[in-house]
């Protein structure tokens, strides 16, 4: 069974807080809201809970956690030889959708980092987390509440059509206002190097640290360096149906929504992630269609932050309409772009499996 609280996303009720903490404490696993999307929570230092992570997220123990922290200061207890860099960004960006991969203190276990040396430290903002942190004392591993590969969750719905059942608590307070993931950033390397784009966007580290920063989409061929970018199996985020991605304009998104209607199953509409501005130019085009596809309505083009914060929610709620396949234009680099690019490039990879070595239990 998991019990479900209901709670406001800036007054948490403390006594819902403090039976959730209480669940963490006692081994169980607990689902809960950050800026970014929903994450599933169990106590660092619980081994028999942090197997369980894995376990029912589906997750290969070679992709590790990172350490959720109440204050960014905690970060001398768990890492060792912060770089000034760390100092800096968490002056700058925390608490925030910002993650630093760091050397980590022999104390972290190592299941939780996957047996490197490195852990990844993250101060959320939202009121939620950073109660129930507060609360747990002990920090919090915590991954996207999500079955792996599939789109993180970013409302308590989400949660429930991935993990019901399977995880003790779920603390429910509404939407997640960032919707992607936070950044993850590795600062043991100089210059560093960037391994997930997301909440804050790359250009405003740089501006910060000064220095340019490391980022390329395709995984790297070197096996050193898949290694320090654990995460970046290419696909994920994926609904269990194609998603096709087409160029950033009106007529392009109708070509390969064409192209699909046309080698999709023919009893099933497609699926749109449209831009608002856009819509009506798409819904002209397809006005003598016999099988209209559906739109989701996707915010203004351009506006990355609006479009984040409804990526996750349009993939999963598209695939519920029973289409064949989503189609969606591809946003440019700039800002939060670059993180939505890289979410939808990843969900829309041809199903490949991950280095043997790294899977099973
Ligand atoms: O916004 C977020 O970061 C959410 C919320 C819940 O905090 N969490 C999240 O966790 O997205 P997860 O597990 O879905 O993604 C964590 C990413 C993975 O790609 C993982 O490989 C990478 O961080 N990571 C964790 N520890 C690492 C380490 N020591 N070195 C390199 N990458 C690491
Ligand atoms: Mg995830």
């Amino acid at each position: 069974m998991t019990q479900v609280w209901q709670t406001s996303p800036d007054k948490p009720d403390e006594t819902i807080i403090s039976a959730a903490a209480d669940v963490l404490k006692g081994g169980g696993l607990v689902a809960f809201p950050t800026e970014t999307v929903y994450g599933l929570g169990a106590i660092l230092t619980h081994q028999g809970a942090i197997e369980r992570i894995f376990r029912v997220k589906n997750r290969p123990p070679s992709d590790p956690l990172i350490v959720h922290l109440a204050d960014p200061d905690q970060a001398r207890d768990w890492a060792q030889d912060l770089p000034k860099s760390y100092f800096v960004l968490s002056q700058q960006f925390l608490p925030g959708p910002l993650t630093l991969v760091v050397k980590k203190r022999e104390r972290v276990p190592d299941i939780v980092t996957a047996g490197r040396d490195t852990v990844a430290l993250r101060v959320p903002s939202h009121p939620v987390a950073r109660a129930l942190l507060r609360e747990t004392a002990v920090p919090v591993a915590a991954p996207s509440a999500n079955l792996f590969g599939r789109p993180s969750p970013t409302t308590a719905d989400h949660v429930l059509a991935d993990l019901r059942g399977k995880i003790e608590g779920l603390i429910d307070a509404g939407p997640t206002p960032c919707g992607v993931e936070s950044t993850v950033l590795d600062i043991t390397q100089s210059p560093p190097v960037l391994l997930r784009p997301g909440g804050v966007p790359k250009e405003r580290l740089e501006e910060v640290l000064g220095v340019p920063i490391l980022f390329s989409f395709t995984p790297s061929p070197d096996e050193a360096a898949a290694k320090r970018a654990p995460g970046r199996f290419l696909r994920h985020y994926a609904p269990s149906i194609p998603v096709l991605l087409s160029d950033g304009t009106a007529d392009a998104l109708i070509q390969i929504a064409l192209a699909a209607q046309v080698s999709g199953e023919a009893d099933k509409p497609v699926g749109l992630l449209v831009p608002d501005d856009w819509a009506a130019t798409i819904k002209e085009a397809f006005r003598s269609s016999r099988r209209p596809p559906i739109l989701y309505h996707w915010g203004q083009w351009g506006d990355w932050e609006e479009m984040a914060k409804r990526l996750f929610q349009g993939l999963r709620w598209l695939e519920r309409q029973g289409v064949s396949a989503i189609v969606a234009p591809l946003p440019n680099e700039d800002g939060m772009g670059l993180a939505l690019r890289d979410r939808l490039l990843r969900a829309s990879a041809r199903p490949s499996s991950p280095p043997s070595a790294d899977w099973g239990p």
